[in-house]
């Protein structure tokens, strides 16, 4: 089950855990200053570069890089999923584990849900095996090639013809009808009566990693439409974070280290049929990074399997692009692409799973698709064709976190570009070094990010500068920085929440694009001593707003040039350049 843990029960539970008590029991820390050390869990060391800081209530290796929150360090530690990280240390401070959105209300509610959903489950299987109109069923599975062997293992249930099967048998009073119909499967009517969602359709249970039936695909026996008829978001059901068959094929996954990714559920069905056990589908929606997330903690490779069609094209690159952030060395992702009018059902029952496995192994690697799908869009013969190429390419290699990837990525960009890697280098780079070594004077040539940059890892090691931040929303309006925006989220939420820690304030941006970036500013030295924190945070603060009045200056004298201001932005003006005077 999905159900988002409120961010107030994260607050709250960081609060109280101390990240040195929970790695103290499994890793031993040696106290050195202010912090604690270690040899690092996630590399092989032999001096301890792993570091523990419980102000920050964070760690983080120099050796190897990796750092995190008490509940980051579980997952990676213990391999734990994020929910059984917050459960397992919920248990050990004492709070009680909100299961939905923590409101006892809709706790008790979402058991039930889960009760009922079961229940329809077992009916819509006992429809396909008892239910008069089952033939019509079970010849339609058999034409597909469904074996009953498969079609039990997956559960395929049958919701016959007409409005109130499901109503009639389990919907036996009006508690239960409200429930149904939270979960999707019967639908209300406005004069009060319900009829069922799923009719004349062969049903597909689908389990979240608990093994647990949570929603329900429907496919018509025939051309009708909807072709395929979802359960919809239901308080258990979430489909940006549910994959088809996920707990099913996770011990395959797991032990041949690749995850399949396919559109459709008879494409799993069939592709397990063919003994092809480690594929999952996403449930009719693009692939999220929750998707991602989830698998590649069983695995370190994912193969996204598209359709040939436009369709299918399209999704992959959709998929490529929710990717790209998620790509830490050592993880890795492949397209394969069927040819048109073909999906992965019909590929492995003409071709069985060895040749399904061949087109697997010749899956085109990330980058090789990422480069060759904009190359494709682009003449590279012409000096302008390879400069667009450059154009597109940067800001989604740039999404890549830093490491070997990334480089070679940058390499082979250059090489098709024709330019000298180092040029490209810069045109791509945006390290958060800079502006560590030398604090920006007011007359150097600007360094766009590095105030954002200086003033966001401030914050986010001493949540309490927050404090004196003062209006952070006019600089929102500083359109030539980037990151401004999210400076003036930090500051909200520390301001919303005062004595968040570094990591409580981290865990916010869990799940977010931002999420890395904070990680990194948050353990980035820059060189800054305690003492001056201040003062150096108030002067990052007062650069940004000077940088605001000069754009907002420029904005009006570009306008002068080309027509008469009127009196209020006259005034204005004169305001702007006294002030930038001052
Ligand atoms: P068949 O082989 O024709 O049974 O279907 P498929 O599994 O090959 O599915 P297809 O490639 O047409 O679609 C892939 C997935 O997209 C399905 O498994 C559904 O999750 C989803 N999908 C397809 N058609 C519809 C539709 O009409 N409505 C919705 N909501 N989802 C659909
Ligand atoms: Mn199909």
């Amino acid at each position: 089950m999905a159900g988002k843990i409120p961010q107030e029960f994260i607050d709250e539970l960081l609060a109280r855990v101390d990240i040195v008590d929970v790695i103290d029991g499994r890793v031993p820390l040696k106290k050195a200053g202010k912090d604690h050390k270690a040899c690092c869990p996630f590399h092989e060391e032999r001096t301890p570069s792993f570091t523990v800081s419980p102000d920050k209530q964070f760690y983080h290796c120099f050796g190897c890089g990796v750092h995190g929150t008490a509940i980051s360090f579980l997952m990676e530690y213990e391999h734990m999923d994020f929910r059984e990280a917050v459960e397992n240390l919920a248990v050990r401070v004492g709070l009680e584990f909100p299961v939905e959105t923590g409101a006892p209300e809709i706790k008790r509610q979402s058991l039930d849900l889960l009760t009922i959903v079961e229940e329809a489950d077992q009916h819509f299987r006992l429809q396909l095996r008892k239910h008069p109109q089952a033939e019509t069923a079970i010849r339609y599975l058999k034409a597909r090639g469904v074996s009953g062997e498969i079609a039990a293992e997956f559960g395929i249930g049958y919701a016959p013809d007409g409005w109130h099967n499901l109503l009639d048998s389990l919907g036996t009073d009006l508690k239960r009808r409200q429930l149904f119909s939270t979960a999707g499967l019967l639908v209300k009517k406005e004069d009060g009566s319900y009829y069922d969602r799923f009719r004349n359709r062969i049903m597909f249970p689908i389990r979240d990693s608990r093994d647990r039936v949570v929603g329900f695909g429907g496919r018509v026996l025939g051309d009708e439409e909807p072709k395929y008829l979802n359960s919809p978001e239901t308080p258990v059901f979430h489909k940006g974070a549910e994959l088809y068959a996920l707990s099913k094929a996770r011990g395959a996954i797991k032990a041949q280290q690749l995850a399949v990714v396919v559109e459709g559920y008879m494409d799993v069905v069939s592709l397990a049929q063919f003994g092809i056990q480690n594929a999952v589908a996403t449930l009719g929606t693009a692939t999220t990074r929750a998707h991602l997330e989830r698998l590649f903690r069983y695995c370190p490779e994912i193969i996204f399997c598209f359709d040939g069609d436009r369709a299918g094209r399209d999704a992959a690159w959709r998929a490529l692009e929710t990717t790209l952030a998620v790509l830490r060395d050592g993880r890795q992702v492949g397209f394969l692409f069927l040819p048109d009018g073909q999906d992965p059902d019909s590929v492995v029952r003409a071709e069985g799973a060895t040749g399904f496995n061949e087109r697997l192994q010749g899956a085109a690697p990330l980058p090789e698709y990422l480069l060759r799908h904009l190359s494709d869009q682009v003449d590279l013969t012409r000096l302008d064709g390879r400069a667009r190429l450059i154009e597109q390419a940067k800001p989604l290699i740039n999404q890549i976190p830093p490491g070997a990837l990334r480089e070679l990525l940058l390499d082979r960009l250059a090489e098709l570009a024709q330019i000298q890697r180092t040029s490209l280098s810069a045109l791509a780079a945006n390290k958060p070094t800079a502006a560590a070594k030398t604090p920006p004077k007011a007359n150097q040539p600007p360094m766009r990010q590095s105030l954002v940059r200086v003033a966001l890892a401030l914050l986010l090691q001493h949540p309490r500068l927050a404090r004196i931040a003062g209006d952070v929303d006019a600089l929102r309006a500083l359109d030539s920085v980037p990151g401004v925006d999210l400076l003036a989220q930090v500051v909200h939420s520390v301001t919303e929440h005062p004595g968040l820690s570094t990591a409580a304030l981290l865990e916010r941006f869990r799940g977010t694009e931002h999420k890395k970036h904070l990680e990194k500013l948050s353990i980035w030295d820059h060189m800054i001593p305690e003492k001056h924190v201040e003062t150096e945070f108030r002067a990052t603060l007062t650069k940004l707003r000077a940088r605001l009045r000069d754009q907002q200056t420029q904005v009006l004298l570009d306008k002068s040039r080309s027509e008469p201001l009127n009196d209020r932005e006259k005034a204005q003006l004169r305001e702007l350049l006294a002030r930038g005077q001052a």
